[in-house]
């Protein structure tokens, strides 16, 4: 299954965490542990000024270079699940 990680019409910036078979195998489920300690957001939920909203992802159909996330239109692939200030910093956020 493949999905576009877009922002939503009308609603804030949506980040989505990959959790597609290849990228869940290579550590999506820290990345999105990581993003959501970040972010203070549990998977699901936005911030309370509906800027940010943070969700789990099912394949971007980019399987080959990820990890991957989604900010909004954006890809950002290869993750570390270490390190995810690039995702972070994307919301323009300091990791
Ligand atoms: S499983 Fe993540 S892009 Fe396909």
């Amino acid at each position: 299954m493949r999905e576009d990680g877009e922002s939503a019409a009308g609603q804030g910036l949506v980040v989505k965490v990959c959790l597609g078979l290849s990228c869940g195998q290579s550590g999506g489920r820290d990345i999105l542990a990581a993003v959501s300690k970040g972010l203070g957001l549990k998977p699901g939920e936005a911030q309370a000024d509906g800027c940010v909203m943070l969700k789990e992802g099912f394949c971007f159909g980019r399987c080959a270079i990820g990890p991957n996330a989604k900010v909004g239109p954006e890809l950002i692939s290869g993750i570390d699940p270490g390190d995810v200030s690039r995702v972070l910093k994307q919301v323009g956020m300091s990791a």
